[in-house]
């Protein structure tokens, strides 16, 4: 199934009424060759620096790079071997990159956290702009940080493929293009929450 910009619904089954763009929001390894220009993306890392941190902190540092680019290709190379094989098909990559300081050289155990919320807020930003987000773990964190220069105390968390959803499923390999089409899949939230101790769970 498509809307109007051509963009690949997944089925999601929510149990609870949800906003639009967090029900369609899902995370495909297929792109359309459509440039994502500096504007939208300028947008994108706007939605996210109104995340909300820990003391406000802002602990998120994100390294970019468009297709074509040196700066891609530098993150390209440091992906995992599966993530390569489809975010080859992404016009942007990114770094999500934390400092795991405070401004005052303590640890900071909220920066993770932190970068999760602008992350999230980007891909719903992106979402609403038919853009699609899809964070990886699936990076060597060593190596790139190593690649960008960054100090000691911060940590490449996640690399990030941006672009518009495509329903060219061809550019996939085999065992990748049935994921684009399968059913979103969440716990129940019985699995999750506690009205009271871990033991003790009762129905919402
Ligand atoms: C922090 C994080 C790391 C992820 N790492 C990878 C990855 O390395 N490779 C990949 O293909 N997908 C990765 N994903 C995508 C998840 O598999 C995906 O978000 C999850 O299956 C839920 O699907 P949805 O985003 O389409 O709802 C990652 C997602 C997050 C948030």
């Amino acid at each position: 199934m498509s809307n109007s910009t051509n963009q690949l619904l997944k089925e999601t089954p929510n149990d609870h009424p949800i906003i639009d763009v967090i029900k369609n929001r899902w995370s495909p390894r297929a792109f359309t060759d459509m440039p994502v220009s500096q504007t939208d993306l300028q947008s994108l890392f706007e939605a996210g620096r109104w995340a909300a941190s820990s003391n406000n902190f802002q602990p998120w540092n994100f390294v970019w790079g468009i297709k074509g680019s040196e700066t891609y290709d530098r993150i390209m190379k440091h992906l995992a071997e599966f993530n390569q094989s489809w975010a080859k098909n992404a016009p942007v990559l990114m770094l999500g990159v934390i400092d795991t300081k405070t401004p005052d050289g303590k640890d900071n155990y909220h920066a993770l956290h932190d970068l999760g919320q602008f992350s999230a807020n980007m891909a719903l930003q992106a979402h609403s702009m038919g853009i699609a987000v899809h964070q990886m773990a699936g990076v060597d964190f060593e190596a790139s940080k190593k690649e960008f220069e960054f100090p000691e105390q911060f940590h490449v968390a996640t690399a990030i493929a941006v672009g518009y959803y495509s329903n060219d499923l061809e550019q996939l390999p085999d065992d990748l293009q049935s994921e684009e089409t399968k059913k979103r899949e969440r716990k129940k939230q019985n699995e999750f929450l506690f009205n009271g101790s871990y033991i003790h769970r009762e129905e919402l």
